[in-house]
């Protein structure tokens, strides 16, 4: 069993704590399935973020589609923040948290008008415009609305990126962002336009990344791209590097922020660039784990299977990429790992899984749980399915656990229907 991946996680007299709480108090407090998030791991997150970038013009804009609870985007404003968007629910959440506008970037391939509307009445910083077409649309809207839109294009600089396929976005066949040959004329064009006030260049090349290599080769196009545009009078001042920095989930060494940020910043010296970034699994996955209960421990002639109270409808990541949780039994530590089990929820599929092929130490039902690093796409991918409720979310801080958000209802689930 690997170390626990959150520093704020350990046992104490037998019993796991997340940072003064013991998981065990949560459960009777707040039932299971449980998110819980520890409140100091995300601040050193995201100042960890900060302490790397010191001696660079840069923005840290979370990226909300990793956990948008208003709790963690309030806090996370709070440290000084600005925020990834990508849709109208994602802006009318961060207006929510109390974001100012002007740390506001929307990136994603498909914004309706009504959405580009919304980021306009706003004042966000930029859009990230990823097809000609969009750049018509977002010009249009502003005409509309006499203003002119702050732009940036995210460019899809075709460098490959070690990661799972589904979560890779920064090559050719992805339908990403617009190829650096295209985005030079688009620059061009957008610079002459009354509707459109250019600001950025903007990538993203994927996601839980763990080298430093294919981020520095996307920062060098998206660079190299803003340089020729600055002597072409097109006034660049923005680089976005997009998200992706890669954690540690089982035994992989995480993506050194640091070393990245040290290689950037040289690669800057003397450039009128301001850089900005939009980590959201660095900053919160680590700080939430899934508590859940063990329900019934099956046998069969050739396997083991751990039934717990949660399932792919509350962390959908190993069902959909195959993904590794580490997952700790709460009254431990295990001293012998002596059950080679599946971990699974009690949706009717047979990809209702959160580990499998596991060694477990023995457990009963009435046990509980905690999946790790459960804080990036976790909550936020979580559904409905089989109506299932989803869980409730608490925030640890010191001694005090706080409701983020309580648990759905069977009831809740059916408003809005009609019979
Ligand atoms: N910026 C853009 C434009 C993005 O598309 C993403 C993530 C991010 C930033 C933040 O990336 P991060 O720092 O969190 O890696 N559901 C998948 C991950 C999907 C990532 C989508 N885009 C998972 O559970 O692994």
């Amino acid at each position: 069993m690997g170390a626990l991946s959150n520093p704020q996680l350990e046992y104490r007299c037998g019993k796991l704590f997340c940072e003064n709480v013991s998981l065990e108090v949560l459960a009777e407090r707040f039932a299971t399935p449980l998110y819980v998030y520890s409140r100091g791991t995300i601040v050193e997150n995201f100042s960890a973020f900060h302490r790397h970038l010191e001696g660079i013009l840069s923005l840290v804009c979370y990226s909300v589609k990793a956990n948008s609870s208003l709790g963690i985007l309030s806090l996370l404003r709070r440290q000084g923040a600005g925020f990834d968007i990508v849709s109208g629910g994602e802006l009318a959440r961060v207006l929510k948290a109390g974001a100012n506008p002007g740390r506001i970037v929307y990136s994603g391939v498909g914004k309706t008008r009504e959405e580009i509307y919304a980021g306009l009445e706003a004042g966000i910083l930029m859009f990230n415009v990823e097809s000609a077409g969009e750049m018509d649309v977002v010009a249009s809207c502003a005409r509309a609305l006499g203003r002119r839109a702050p732009i940036a294009f995210r460019i899809n600089p075709d460098v490959e990126a070690e990661t799972h396929p589904y979560i890779s976005t920064g090559q050719t066949i992805h339908k990403f962002g617009v190829p650096k040959r295209e985005a030079f004329s688009l620059y061009h064009q957008a610079a002459e336009s009354q509707d459109l006030q250019v600001v950025g260049i903007a990538c993203h090349i994927g996601s839980q990344i763990l080298d430093t290599s294919p981020f520095l080769a996307a920062f060098d196009e998206i660079k190299e791209l803003a340089d020729k545009l600055r002597a072409d009078g097109v006034d660049i001042g923005i680089l976005d590097l997009g998200g992706g920095y890669g954690i540690q989930y089982a035994d992989e060494t995480p993506l050194d922020v640091g070393n990245l940020a040290k290689e950037i910043s040289a690669r800057l010296a003397g450039s009128p660039y301001r850089l900005a970034l939009e980590p959201g699994r660095s900053i919160v996955g680590n700080a939430g784990l899934l508590l859940t209960r063990v329900l019934y421990v099956k046998r069969n002639s050739i396997k083991n299977f751990i039934v717990v109270d949660s399932g792919m409808n509350d962390l959908v990541r190993p069902a959909l990429y195959g993904s590794f949780h580490e997952i700790v039994p709460v009254s431990g530590p295990p001293s012998r790992c002596e059950l080679h089990a599946d971990i699974v929820g009690p949706i009717c599929e047979t990809g209702d899984f959160l580990a499998q092929n596991r060694e477990m130490p023995e457990v009963a039902p009435g046990d509980l749980l905690a999946v790790l690093t459960a804080g990036a796409y976790g909550y936020v991918l979580a559904s409905n399915y089989n109506t299932r409720p989803r869980p409730a979310e608490v925030l640890v801080e010191g001694n005090e656990a706080n409701l983020l958000r309580r648990r759905e209802t069977v009831e809740e689930l059916m408003r809005g229907e009609t019979i």
